[in-house]
């Protein structure tokens, strides 16, 4: 079966894990440390909080920035559950946007803008398929209306995302994305200010940790905030710093993949679309494909199964799924509603050849036929 994605993770991950069990320090120290300095200087930032899910980064984001009851953040519905969930979970209530249109599937500025209201906090750009919004337009937006900004780059891991222009990033290693640690996140934030209280909530408001009091003549600690256990452990992040000096590489070959897939689809089902058409930074997550309206999404997700291979669609709009639909009935978004109906998602991971996607983009062409 040819899946739409896999990690990449061999005997330099296993010799990594070894040697962690080998040390007896298993979560929190040395590794995560080195975790966090690797990954801020490969995004070009000064310092990053490592957590154990983007999801995690998510809240600790909203919630450093002090985000709470009868706040609105708007959020975009093309996205993960979590996206919307971390505003919940502050008590703020997620306000869904628009995507821009078919061919640009993110977050839109104007219908972000006609949603602004005075309860209006902040606002979640996330990077969809690894596509960059806006940088530029998105950081005066938010400083136009006195809003915090708030990236959602659990598809934008990789220097191919430029710096981080939000108040805040987090970042995804989930045993799917462009490298991962199994689960995993970690958060960059301008601010050392902002980043410190991120990092003093990942580990329940602590003053320090454990590592920290072995190696200080201070043996206890103070809670100084509500904080949470969303700590990485050694084995994670011994597995993150082996992949981190491949991820270059690999978002190469993800970038070489797309163009293979444009060229091929563009030849042989022309009525198929891939959404940007105008070159963006990039760090080429998922291949998303637009079907023929006429097309049944899932007779060719079978019929692709059926020939060995693994198709999926990013996403089910937020607003429509049960738990949100339920809270927020009134909410319609006809652009995300049209892309999500018709997207497929086909493989692309580094370990994929050029010749499997001529392949792929075979067995499509087989199974829109009627
Ligand atoms: C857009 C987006 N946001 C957030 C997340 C949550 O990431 P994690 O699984 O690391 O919590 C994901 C993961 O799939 C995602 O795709």
């Amino acid at each position: 079966m040819l899946l739409v994605s896999e990690p990449t993770v061999g005997v330099g991950e296993k010799l990594a894990l070894a040697e962690v069990i080998d040390s007896n320090w298993i979560t929190m120290g040395g590794r995560v440390e080195a975790f966090e300095r690797a990954f801020s200087a490969q995004h070009q930032a000064e310092d990053a909080v490592a957590v154990n899910s983007c999801t995690a980064g998510l809240h600790l984001a909203l919630q450093a920035l002090g985000i709470g009851p009868g706040d609105e953040v708007l959020v975009p519905s093309l996205s993960f559950v979590a996206t919307a969930n971390c505003a919940l979970y502050c008590g703020a209530t997620p306000v869904f946007v628009d995507v821009e249109a078919a061919d640009l599937p993110l977050i839109s500025l104007n219908d972000a803008t006609a949603r602004l209201s005075p309860r209006t906090r902040a606002v979640i750009v996330m990077h969809y398929a690894g596509y960059m919004a806006d940088a530029q337009a998105w950081r005066s937006f938010a400083d136009a209306h006195g809003l915090f900004l708030i990236e959602d780059s659990a598809h934008a891991v990789g220097p191919g995302r430029g710096p981080v222009f939000g108040d805040v990033a987090a970042f995804s290693f989930y045993g799917n994305k462009n490298m991962t640690t199994a689960e995993g996140g970690m958060v960059i934030a301008p601010d050392p200010d902002l980043l410190e209280r991120v990092r003093r909530a990942r580990g329940h408001g602590m003053t320090s940790g454990t590592a920290e009091r072995l190696h200080s003549r201070v043996p206890t600690y103070d809670v100084t905030m509500l904080g949470f256990n969303y700590r990485m452990t050694e084995l994670n992040a011994a597995i993150g710093l082996v992949q981190l000096r491949q991820l270059d590489a690999w978002n190469a070959q993800r970038e070489r993949l797309t163009r293979a897939y444009r060229r091929h689809l563009s030849r042989r089902c022309p009525d198929v679309s891939v959404p940007f058409p105008v070159p963006l930074a990039s760090t080429y997550h998922i291949l998303p494909a637009l079907l023929p309206a006429h097309a049944d999404r899932a007779v060719v997700m079978d019929r692709m199964r059926s020939a060995g291979i693994q198709t999926t669609f990013h996403y089910p709009p937020i607003h429509q799924l049960s738990y949100y639909r339920d809270r927020f009935p009134a909410v319609v978004l006809p652009h995300t509603e049209a892309f999500a109906a018709r997207e497929l998602t086909l493989p692309l991971h580094p370990r994929l050849s050029e010749p499997q996607v001529e392949e792929i983009v075979g067995s499509l062409v087989a199974a829109l036929a009627d």
